[in-house]
């Protein structure tokens, strides 16, 4: 099996620098000099460049650090929407394309210029009006990726409702956690959307869902898929009819710079998923810059295609709010990368010109499994830039990216940041920083990133430690939503004051940066975050199980997948289906992507003394290695019996 962190670590002390070519296709809208003058200054720095915003209220305060709690231009106003949209078509970008909407079945396209955009922004944010919904009341967003969706988000920001978009793979009962945790009463969703060539259910998730969520007044459902849907009367209303109807003139209100623009959930360390609040005026100074310098964006010629979902922080920051507030033109692609063809984004990025194309290691992989001759049928000479999100790139990956989509003329940004960070931390900067397959480099400027130990001392070149962020930065999370003691523990308690990432990274003996991933519970599967006790939870929830340990070990195309060990119930009914339910059940209670690989049925989980699992030792089984340090536990029988039972198991897919 191959371990990605293993190789990456195995490369730390190889040289394999790659200088900033004169001949790369992108070279950044900046020079060096920007580290230092950013790093003499850096409150100057981000202040300078909140100046890409349009402020109805200019800012006169900038930051205000109250740990660790972050303040950005706080007395400024702004509207998001109006920094998106209406700032662009007021000086005659009207025309200039916002999205290439490309829909999962061939042929279904749909180009939406910044006037059309700003239009529908305007009726839909009339709608949200006529429903009731006014400024701090939160909205959820339960979309395929389609251009309502980025309307729908757009609409709220613009009346200063914080959307809470929920990615349209989480099952119903995911869905209410998060409307109930965040007490929306608006709902926006559609019939289904396509994927893997056919329709998915949405609103009949939404409708299972409202079940234990009484408060919601008004459902808004986009007919996508022209499925049949149930519809309650009162409460659930066509986008077509409601959304069509309204005017499309709004006027926009300005909000204060800390108003909250949007809540994002993401797995932690416990089973319930954080509520991560972003704000407005700082959250767009950061993506604003950084889809700019770190992306080398020139405006007026690029086609920028983030190949995410909007359901993720990717795509709230580099499908939404970054593109749009620096005017650019994206693609939105609504499905899987092999509908219609293993070469459909090839097709894609020939057929629209895209310029920079950013992704995550997972499908990197998938792409690279599926073979060279793919991309080789398509012209790919538009591309620039390539950059890459959301889990350690392994090497190979990386080198395969570079060469075969990038044909050795295009700069790899691999980008690290989090959901909490709201954009990108570190990253090579295109044309200015060096790059090396595997490793994120180097802090941004204005970004103080350091490696440190145990103690928080900072650790020197060659050496390993936790990945932390020492001074506050404009796109960081403001907190989670409804619980301010959750955020000090989880963020600010291991070395207080300062960031802690949940990360382990590297310094190599050049003092650059390498991310390895996460040192805390919480799992990479294919870009996307877990946590290993919501799946516990969910399995333990299972009428058959008494107890559950899960682990992510490592997977040569997901980054890390869920291995579950499960002990049954005396009463359980075991048949030859049971593993099988098991792994349907994860994915009903949490989404399709939280299914374990692998589960396995054990009489035992090897314990400690005072009852804790040892996750460590099960991640070594489940990774087939030779098994750690096992003197703690109570019986280190238990865990060579479930080795051997690992062994002989079959692999799943
Ligand atoms: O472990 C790191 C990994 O993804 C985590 C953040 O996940 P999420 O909040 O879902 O955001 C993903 C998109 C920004 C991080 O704690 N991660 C993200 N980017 C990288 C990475 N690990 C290594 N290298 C990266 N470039």
């Amino acid at each position: 099996m191959t371990d990605h962190r293993d190789e990456i670590e195995a490369l730390l002390h190889e040289d394999r620098t790659f200088a900033p070519s004169p001949a790369f296709v992108a070279q950044a809208n900046v020079d060096a000099s920007i580290y230092d003058a950013a790093a003499a200054d850096p409150v100057a720095y981000w202040a300078e460049q909140a100046e890409r915003l349009t402020w109805g209220v200019p800012f006169t305060s900038t930051l205000e650090w109250n740990r660790p709690v972050a303040t950005w231009f706080g007395d400024g106003q702004l509207n998001a929407a109006v920094n998106c949209v209406d700032r662009h078509v007021a000086v005659g970008n009207g025309d200039k394309v916002a999205y290439y909407f490309v829909g999962e079945p061939d042929g279904d396209t749909r180009t939406i210029t910044y006037a059309d955009l700003a239009r529908e922004v305007a009726k839909a944010a009339n709608a949200l009006t006529e429903l009731g919904v006014s400024a701090g009341d939160r909205v959820a967003i339960y979309m395929p990726m389609i251009p309502e969706a980025v309307v729908a988000m757009l609409a709220c920001a613009r009346i200063g409702a914080p959307h809470s978009v929920v990615f349209g793979g989480f099952s119903a009962d995911a869905l209410a956690s998060r409307i109930l945790d965040a007490d929306c009463r608006v709902v926006i969703t559609a019939d289904g959307g396509y994927r893997r060539g056919a329709a998915s259910g949405l609103k009949v998730n939404v409708d299972a869902a409202l079940e234990q969520c009484p408060l919601v007044t008004s459902v808004l459902v986009v007919r996508r898929t022209g499925q049949e849907v149930s519809f309650t009367a009162g409460r659930d209303h066509w986008w077509h009819d409601l959304v069509d109807r309204q005017s499309s003139t709004h006027a926009a209100q300005l909000f204060p710079a800390e108003h909250p623009l949007y809540v994002m959930y993401t797995s932690g360390t416990t089973a319930k998923p954080k509520g991560i609040l972003h704000t407005t005026g700082g959250y767009l100074t950061h993506v604003a810059t950084t889809h700019s310098m770190v992306f080398d964006l020139k405006p007026a010629t690029d086609v920028v295609w983030t190949a995410a979902d909007i359901g993720w922080v990717t795509g709230h920051s580099y499908i939404v709010y970054g593109p749009l507030c620096n005017g650019a033109t994206s693609v939105l692609y609504e499905g899987v990368p092999d509908a219609g063809g293993r070469d459909r984004w090839w097709r894609i990025v020939e057929e629209y010109g895209v310029t920079i194309l950013y992704t995550a290691p997972t499908t990197i992989r998938t792409l690279m499994k599926w073979g060279e001759e793919h991309p080789e049928r398509h012209d790919l000479s538009s591309l620039r830039l390539l950059g890459s999100v959301g889990e350690p790139i392994n090497p190979e990956a990386w080198m395969w990216y570079r060469r075969v989509i990038g044909g050795d003329r295009c700069p790899i940004v691999d980008t690290w940041w989090q959901t909490e960070t709201g954009g990108i931390m570190a990253s090579p900067l295109p044309g200015v920083t060096a790059t090396k397959p595997g490793a994120a480099m180097r802090a941004l400027p204005g970004i103080s990133i350091d490696v440190v130990d145990d103690d928080g001392r900072s650790v020197g070149n060659g050496e390993g430690g936790f990945l932390v962020v020492r001074e506050p930065w404009p796109g960081m999370t403001r907190g989670i939503w409804g619980d301010p003691a959750r955020f000090v523990e989880t963020y600010f308690s291991q070395l207080p004051g300062v960031y802690f990432a949940g990360d382990g990274a590297k310094r190599d003996d050049d003092g650059d940066l390498w991310v390895l991933g996460r040192i805390d519970d919480v799992m990479n599967v294919s870009g996307h975050r877990l946590s290993t006790a919501e799946v516990e939870h969910a399995l333990v929830a299972h009428p058959a199980v008494a107890e559950a340990a899960v682990v992510g070990a490592s997977d040569a195309t997901t980054g890390q997948a869920i291995v579950a060990f499960v002990t049954l119930r005396l009463d359980a009914v075991v048949d030859d289906d049971l593993v099988e339910s098991l792994r349907l059940h994860v994915g009903q209670m949490i989404g399709p992507i939280a299914k374990p690989r692998q589960v396995l049925i054990t009489p035992e989980l090897p314990k400690t003394r005072s009852g804790k699992i040892m996750r460590r030792l099960l991640r070594d089984v489940a990774e087939q290695r030779t098994l750690g340090d096992t003197t703690t536990l109570v019986d280190p029988a238990v865990v060579a019996m479930i080795d051997e039972l690992m062994r002989s198991a079959p692999a799943d897919d």
